[in-house]
């Protein structure tokens, strides 16, 4: 069967993204990530991805007057590069509902909390000042409203008493680096359903 094909969205450092790529390379993985976007030209992520083989390219959002003609730039790469799922991982720009409901069950995202705990940023700061026991990630279907789609899968761990955020987002991460790949691929068979 064809490999779903998959863009992978960031805006920084992309552990996830080269997480994702990765498992995408295994034999009898269902999905390939072929393109990688960012708003940012300077994202660490995108000399990562090349490095990996994986087409990545920036579309600067400060290049655009408004939110959805920055949409349009990403659609149209999109498109161009025959993309069937989107993945977000630390795309750390809100999106209107002119892309979302483009891509509509087709998008997913990765969250540093548990969700519906702590959506927005600043997760582990919150989770640590409210004096939680256990801290973890969510993946989610992207819907219009901010970090609240249907959730795909959650994976978590202990908060220990000498946590900073940092040691937090660090715990956290090999946690994400795990599930979002797992996800990527239940949903990627899920579009080979009939
Ligand atoms: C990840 O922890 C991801 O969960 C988070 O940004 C980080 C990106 O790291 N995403 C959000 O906060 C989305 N609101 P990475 O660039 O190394 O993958």
């Amino acid at each position: 069967m064809a490999k779903a094909r998959v863009a992978v969205l960031i805006s920084g450092a992309g552990s996830n993204m080269a997480a994702l790529i990765d498992a995408g390379l295994a034999p009898g993985a269902p999905y390939e990530v072929v393109l990688v976007l960012s708003n940012r030209p300077d994202a660490g992520g995108l000399a990562i991805a090349e490095a990996k083989g994986v087409t990545a390219r920036a579309i600067d959002h400060r290049d655009f007057s408004d939110r959805e003609s920055h949409e349009r730039a990403l659609h149209a790469a999109l498109g161009k590069a025959d993309v069937q799922l989107i993945a977000l991982a630390g795309y750390m720009r809100l999106l209107t509902p002119w892309l979302v409901d483009r891509w509509e069950g087709r998008m997913l995202n990765i969250h540093p909390s548990l969700l519906p705990l702590y959506p927005g940023l600043d997760t582990h700061a919150r989770a640590i000042t409210a004096g939680d026991a256990e801290a973890g990630c969510t993946v989610h279907r992207v819907t219009r409203g901010v970090d609240e789609g249907p959730i795909l899968g959650q994976a978590r761990c202990p908060i220990l008493p000498d946590d900073t955020p940092e040691s937090l987002a660090e715990r956290v991460k090999v946690l994400e680096h795990d599930l979002y790949p797992r996800c990527l691929a239940d949903a990627a068979r899920d579009l080979s359903r009939p």
